[in-house]
């Protein structure tokens, strides 16, 4: 901490302002090697892995069902849980992975493991 202001760590990535995205918007960015979709639902934000697990297709394109907190890939219709990564039905098997969010002061912050 200083003057009031928190401090960012090497790993930790502000994408946007909390006002730049709408309840139930998707929105890529990447880091480093890391394509992220960040999803907002309410006042909540929530971060996974943009890439989806059964094709190359950018999951920030589809559909945010917030009433089931999962984001929807176009492509196929897996959907995949913004908690857990988990896609909750086919074609998709295997998960993608979640980053850690939180709102610092008015920005939103990911973490991101390993990068600078
Ligand atoms: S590409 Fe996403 S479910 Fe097939």
């Amino acid at each position: 901490m200083t003057d009031g202001v928190r401090e960012v760590a090497v790993n930790q990535h502000r994408l946007c302002s909390v006002d730049d995205l709408q309840s139930g918007e998707a929105r890529a960015f990447v880091v480093g090697k890391e394509h992220i979709a960040l999803v907002r639902i309410d006042e909540r934000f929530y971060a996974i892995g943009d890439i989806c697990s059964h094709q190359r297709i950018s999951l920030s394109e589809g559909d945010v069902h917030p009433e089931a907190c999962e984001l929807e890939c176009w492509k196929h219709g897996s959907t995949f849980s913004l908690i857990t990564g988990e896609p909750s039905t086919l074609p998709a098997t295997k998960a993608v992975p979640v980053y850690p969010v939180e709102v610092v002061d008015d920005g939103v912050v990911v973490t991101v493991r390993g990068s600078r």
